[in-house]
């Protein structure tokens, strides 16, 4: 496995080009579930800076803060509750180019001004789902939905 992990600058597209090969070895034989989040959190970070990367994972009838990257942040979202919890009720991947026009968000940090989540499944069950925040406005689209959904499917089937 990889230590390092290689900075890559270029256009969205180009580092995500690199990203994922890279996260597809550090997940390579390791089946820890906990781990390998912690490191796809760690290298979205790393490459691309993002306010905020983490995953909110199904317990009952709410999410849980999972394995994260950046500012503390609430452990527990409703189902149907903030972008997190609507994301995972409709098992739809959510792009909100800025955060105060979504009904219901929960701000976790007024740092945060838009963000994507990314309903994780496996075996066809929605387990939770992936957060990523920035702090400026219209970050994402639909290149960082392919891409880390990409990502996440390197996650469930290890
Ligand atoms: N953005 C989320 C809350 C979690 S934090 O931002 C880390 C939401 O509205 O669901």
């Amino acid at each position: 496995m990889a230590e390092d992990l290689q900075i890559t600058k270029g256009s969205k597209e180009d580092q995500y080009q690199s990203l994922v090969p890279q996260i597809k070895s550090l997940l390579q034989g390791e089946t820890n579930s906990v781990a390998n989040m912690a490191n796809i959190a760690a290298a979205l970070k790393e490459q691309f800076n993002f306010f905020w990367v983490g995953f909110y994972l199904v317990d009952d009838n709410e999410l849980v803060l999972g394995p994260f990257q950046g500012p503390v942040a609430c452990t527990r979202i409703s189902y149907n509750r903030g972008v997190c919890g609507t994301a995972w009720a409709q098992k739809e991947t959510l792009i909100v180019p800025n955060v105060d026009e979504f009904p219901g968000h929960i701000a976790c940090s007024s740092l945060s001004k838009s963000e994507i989540v990314i309903p994780i499944f496996k075996t066809g069950k929605c387990i939770g789902v992936l957060d990523v925040d920035s702090s400026e406005y219209n970050t994402f689209d639909l290149i960082d939905k392919q891409y880390l959904n990409m990502i996440l499917n390197l996650f469930t089937s290890q």
